[in-house]
């Protein structure tokens, strides 16, 4: 069995999907091992810290490709390259499958059988598999992080002689993982914290991080959750009613973080330029959700941009920022994958195996996953 670990090709990517340390456990489970050159430079994990751990290193994609029967990447390989995978090559990796229809089609066409790591299911075997946890976690330490980097004041409250500086207001819209990370880092730093969620069941999460929990409760927020525990989209009568309350929350707040998503949609508008308008001068809006078209009307992916006295982060890629430890949970979850699918020094793949059904996207020259047929909206 080999195995091959490929440099990331796409812009802001420095995260690699196989540490030293994961290549040691991959080689005891009895892959050979080939990390392509430079795989790990961004993350900080040079070649040599790879060879020692017992990989070969491909000098290039083709040469780290030849004869591998299972491909560890972040983002996947380009649809271009698909066709140097050896055919019926598994490939591990994070695929954005709603949006990349083409890509997908090229990987079929390579024969290629592509995991999206992004749908393991959520359920307790699959935890440790788990790759938006594994980042989204990282993500929202580091927006909070951000934030601080660009606004001018402190975030707790400091009593000194010169007097006393008062703690900043931190709002966090989404109380997902990363929404629950960004509430836990800017309470240790010492801020007031807020949070809202479209899901009833966050309220509890938030108030046991210490933030209070600002939400519009209707009939319709019962219903709010799938049952994967995602959120839906909310009528328009909802999203007015939200609208309000985040107006009259926002204009108080130092720092607002923003993490809303709906799989498969693009990401709720939460703050209207006129809600900038109403921030106090030198606040700090960092949206994650940027590159899902953005919880925030004027937030750019990849740029910070000041408009109104707001600064709006944008940052692309946010775990790729801390990208030594999102690699290394990241090559820890495909591990935890695999593992299971090795049997006596062989790959066995279990395709009757819930994790396997639902993360399976191409096989045998077809794009074979349910979620991509056509659905009613919100339940993908
Ligand atoms: P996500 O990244 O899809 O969305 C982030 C947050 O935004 C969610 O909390 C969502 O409810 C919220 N949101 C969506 N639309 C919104 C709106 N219009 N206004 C305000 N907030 C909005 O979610 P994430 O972080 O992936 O978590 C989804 C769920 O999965 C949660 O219930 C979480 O507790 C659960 N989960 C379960 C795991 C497991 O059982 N293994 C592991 C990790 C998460």
């Amino acid at each position: 069995m080999k195995l091959a670990v490929i440099r990331e090709r796409r812009d802001a990517e420095k995260r690699v999907a196989a540490t030293p340390e994961t290549v040691k456990k991959l080689i005891a489970l009895g892959f050979t091992v080939s990390v392509e050159k430079e795989a790990g430079d961004a993350a900080s994990m040079p070649d040599s810290l790879y060879a020692d751990a017992g990989a070969t290193i491909g000098k290039d994609l083709k040469a780290a490709l030849k004869d591998a029967d299972v491909i560890f990447s972040v983002q996947g390989l380009e649809g271009a390259d698909a066709k140097l995978a050896k055919k019926g090559a598994a490939q591990l990796s994070v695929l954005n499958p709603f949006t990349e229809g083409e890509r997908l089609q090229a990987y079929a066409d390579a024969g290629l059988m592509a995991f999206a790591m992004e749908f393991v299911p959520r359920i307790t075997r699959a935890q440790s598999m788990d790759v938006l946890s594994s980042q989204s976690n990282l993500a929202g330490y580091k927006a909070v992080l951000d934030a601080t980097a660009e606004y001018g004041r402190a975030l707790p409250m400091m009593m000194t002689a010169a007097g006393t500086i008062a703690p900043a207001r931190v709002m966090v819209m989404g109380a997902g993982v990363a929404g629950l990370q960004a509430i836990a880092t800017a309470k240790r730093l010492g801020a007031i914290v807020s949070a809202t969620d479209v899901r009833a069941a966050a309220k509890e999460q938030v108030e046991s991080l210490g933030g209070k929990f600002v939400m519009v409760e209707d009939e319709e927020t019962a219903a709010a959750e799938t049952s994967g525990g995602y959120a839906k989209e909310m009528s328009d009568e909802y999203k007015a009613k939200q609208a309000a309350l985040i107006a009259e929350t926002l204009a108080k707040q130092d720092i607002a973080i923003t993490t809303a998503l709906i799989p498969g949609r693009p990401a709720p508008k939460l703050i209207t330029e006129d809600m900038i308008k109403s921030m106090k001068p030198g606040s700090v809006i960092v949206d994650l959700a940027v590159e899902a078209g953005g919880n925030c009307a004027l937030s750019e992916p990849g740029k910070v941009v000041e408009a109104h006295g707001v600064k709006i982060v944008g940052h692309k890629n946010v775990p790729s920022r801390l990208a030594a430890d999102s690699s290394a949970l990241f090559a820890r979850n495909l591990v935890h994958f695999i593992t299971p699918m090795v049997k006596e020094g062989a790959l066995a793949f279990d395709f009757e195996d819930q994790i396997i059904q639902e993360s399976l996207i191409t096989k045998d020259g077809a794009i074979v996953n349910e979620r991509l047929k056509p659905q009613p909206a919100g339940e993908k």
